[in-house]
């Protein structure tokens, strides 16, 4: 199935669809400076964790490639100032420090090389440099259409057969760069000849549910039934649901999964109610250096999302809270869908056993 592309390298620069715009209109923005791509970051022209991961991978690409650095020493000072730009953008979805990190250790590892041989300050050093990293964040890219691909798969197999499946935000292609972690599941069943629809919830205040997900699963018919936030407590006691399949910013060793404003309460009420919640997301998702979902910094974002509605006021002007994301606990997530196989509790043993780290002792 082909899906909508957020994010692409060109020879131009970066361009990316700006999803602030769905589902009224669709604009492609190029981008040649890394600056304004880590601002499209922070005001979510690119959103969802695996898109990010790749747009800040692309980003420090697009950094090196532009600079005005002649040797790779001149570089490597610019160099830490591009990563820092990007990694101060959205600070929960730990799919940005993992690309960033990635990249910090692929430029170290070229720069020695080229101090190694000699041609440190040589312009073609850094000019194999340049076109390596260029490569570098093509392959993530690539990386997250494969990891959803599998993530699809191994999911698939946990749906309902027939039925009505729940979502939160938007976990799809406009997410990930491929065919979705959530949505990919979702995506993948129905190809499969499952006979699925979709209950999505609205996701106050940017609706990324009924801007994102619902345009995403439109275009591609599958069927689907747009909700409200508050319905979904009526809907997990009443509606036939199968099973609530969302994606995630950051997941703690613990299983502990933080993922958009409003994914808790569908949880707690999914448990209520017996329906299966399942978290879908790729590897570089986990964070396993902190021990549980307590120390996932929580982006707090701008009060006027919540006060206005595409730019019209809807309150008067009085004090929003506006909390991005909440933080689901392990114990209410029923699997963890990864492109390396499904997680089930206890989270600490599954996940290390997937993520490839060896227990103490
Ligand atoms: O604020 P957003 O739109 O970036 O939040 C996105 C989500 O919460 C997604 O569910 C999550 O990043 C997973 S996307 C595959």
């Amino acid at each position: 199935m082909r899906t909508v592309e957020p994010i692409r390298w060109t020879s131009e620069g970066v361009v990316l669809l700006d999803q602030r715009r769905l589902p009224g209109e669709v604009l492609y923005r190029t981008y040649t400076d890394y600056r304004e791509l880590a601002q499209a970051i922070k005001d979510m022209v690119i959103r969802g964790a695996p898109a990010i991961g790749v747009a800040a991978a692309m980003g420090v690409a697009l950094g090196v490639e532009r600079s005005k650095a002649k040797t790779v020493d001149d570089m490597r000072a610019e160099f830490a100032v591009i990563c820092e730009t990007l990694a101060r953008t959205r600070p929960t979805a730990v799919d940005l420090f993992w690309a960033i990190e990635r990249f910090r250790r692929r430029f170290a590892d070229l720069a020695r090389e080229a101090e190694t041989d000699g041609s440190g300050d040589s312009a073609s050093a850094l000019a194999r440099i340049r076109a390596a990293l260029v490569k570098e964040a093509q392959k993530v890219h690539q990386e997250r259409r494969e990891a959803d691909e599998r993530i699809g798969r191994f999911g698939a197999e946990l749906l309902p057969k027939s039925g009505r499946v729940m979502t939160q935000c938007n976990a799809g292609a406009l997410a990930t760069g491929g065919i979705g972690t959530a949505l990919g599941v979702i995506r993948t069943a129905v190809e499969g000849g499952y006979r699925i629809e979709v209950l999505v919830p609205e996701t106050r205040p940017f609706l990324q549910g009924a801007r994102l997900t619902a345009w995403e699963l439109h275009q591609d018919h599958i069927p689907l039934t747009l909700i409200t936030d508050n319905m979904v407590g009526h809907f997990l006691k009443t509606g036939g649901i199968g099973a609530v399949v969302v994606g995630a910013d950051r997941i703690a060793r613990n299983g502990d999964t933080a993922n958009k404003i409003g994914t808790y309460g569908i949880a707690v009420l999914a448990n209520e109610h017996r329906v299966p919640f399942y978290v879908a997301a790729p590897i570089s998702t986990l964070d396993l250096s902190i021990p549980s979902g307590e120390q996932i910094p929580i982006e707090e974002r701008s009060a006027e999302e919540v006060t206005h509605l595409a730019g019209v006021r809807i309150s008067p002007d009085v004090r929003a809270a506006h909390p991005a994301f909440d933080v689901t606990p392990a114990r209410l997530i029923t699997a963890i869908i990864t492109e390396r196989g499904v997680a089930r509790p206890p989270y600490e043993e599954s996940l290390a056993a997937l993520a490839g780290v060896r227990g103490e002792g």
